[in-house]
């Protein structure tokens, strides 16, 4: 290789490597070094497919492609098969390629979709971070029919700061999407526990003040109060419930394990059968889980809880015990508070039953046993 064309092709990798070090939007950026790449290169077209772990693909950048290819909204790009993505797809491809022909382009030709500027095959480079695959990197030039193995190694070379490049972007927008979440759940639980609680006293207040007097008019005064402040409680409540419970994405029992570290309460976790619940389910049993640990943290006086879960066909009973402090519960006046009344709405609303039981200086155990229809599954 002449001396000259080593430092033009590590200029142009210098190039490439300083826009995608900037580049914060996946398709600004790939759109953005494929020009790029086919800048210094001399290439004519070029085209990047990414491909999801099902196999699925989109053409995520293009540059210069020919006109059989572009035309009725460049469906021939984004539609069938390619034997670069069969390639890809059963782990033939590893390396940068020539591949002989392209499918797209023979049946353009075939088909006569249009123009093909003489293109015939094309060189594909598989986007990869270590092992993590993103898609694929096509480029191709009229009459071209055969890649160098110095050209391949370019490319090569670009594919892997692509590929890197890619995984940091993702990285970054996960790491928002948790904060997000973070967040949100913070959110949801303050306003539980500030504004919730001080709207309940207000409706409590109200009530109690208005058997201290005998004037018509206050009572009727204080009566629209605690109306208000009712009403403005199931406002606040269906917002939090909006708050939608985030956190969830590797299931139920990782969810609530990580909220009892986050809490600084240890939980000690039974699981009989396979936890795979229609969505509605676990999002119910998420809340009502958060809930019950914050008890244990905030009433019970222990940093120890149980968490147990039985699966059988037809039905799943969640159960949160600890054994510290424990209160009076009475059976028949069943419950003014929101935290617990909430735990019940919410196992009602799914036909659920939802059972306290606890004793002053022994403990408290919440049950709740839920009917699972398959079919309901998401
Ligand atoms: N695990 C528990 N241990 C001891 N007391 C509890 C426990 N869970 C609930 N309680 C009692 O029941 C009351 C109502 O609980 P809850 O409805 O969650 O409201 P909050 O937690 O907002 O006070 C608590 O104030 C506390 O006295
Ligand atoms: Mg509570």
């Amino acid at each position: 290789m002449g001396e000259d064309q080593r430092v033009q092709e590590l200029r142009a990798l210098k190039i490439i490597a300083e826009a995608l070090n900037q580049a914060n939007d996946q398709k600004t950026m790939l759109n953005g070094v494929l020009e790029e790449l086919l800048r210094v290169t001399g290439l004519q077209a070029g085209w990047i497919y990414l491909i999801d772990e099902n196999g699925s693909y989109t053409l995520a950048a293009d540059h210069h492609l020919p006109e059989a290819l572009v035309g009725n909204n460049k469906k021939p790009m984004c539609k069938g098969g390619c034997w670069c993505l069969d390639q890809y797809k059963d782990g033939r491809l590893k390396r940068a390629s020539n591949i002989i022909e392209c499918k797209r382009l023979e049946d353009a030709i075939k088909f006569k979709w249009g123009n093909t500027d003489d293109i015939t095959h094309h060189a594909t480079v598989p986007l990869r971070a270590g092992e993590e695959k993103f898609g694929l990197l096509n480029v191709a030039s009229p009459n071209k029919t055969y890649f160098s193995d110095t050209e391949l190694a370019l490319l090569e070379s670009v594919a892997f700061q692509i590929g890197t490049t890619l995984k940091r972007i993702r990285l970054a927008e996960n790491e928002q999407h948790l904060l997000v979440i973070a967040e949100r759940n913070r959110l949801a639980r303050d306003l539980h526990d500030s504004v919730n609680q001080l709207l309940f006293s207000l409706m409590l207040t109200a009530r109690g003040t208005k058997e201290l007097t005998e004037d018509p008019q206050i009572k009727e005064m204080l009566s629209y109060m605690q109306e208000l402040s009712q009403e403005a409680l199931s406002e606040m409540r269906a917002l939090i419930w909006q708050l939608r419970p985030q956190g969830l994405e590797n299931g139920l029992v990782s969810a609530l394990m990580n909220y009892g570290k986050v809490l600084g309460v240890e939980i000690d976790c039974e699981v009989k059968g396979v936890v795979d619940l229609p969505s509605h389910i676990e999002e119910c049993l998420w809340r009502i889980g958060q809930e019950a640990f914050n008890n244990c943290k905030k009433h019970a006086g222990t940093r120890e809880a149980m968490l147990r879960i039985e699966i059988e066909n037809k039905s799943v009973v969640f159960e949160i015990e600890d054994f510290g402090a424990g209160f009076s519960v009475d059976p028949s006046e069943f419950i003014p508070s929101l935290g617990l009344s909430s735990m019940k709405e919410r196992t009602e609303a799914f036909g659920g039953i939802f059972t306290i039981d606890s004793r002053l200086g022994q403990g408290t155990k919440i049950r709740i046993e839920m009917p699972v229809k398959k079919e309901e599954k998401q």
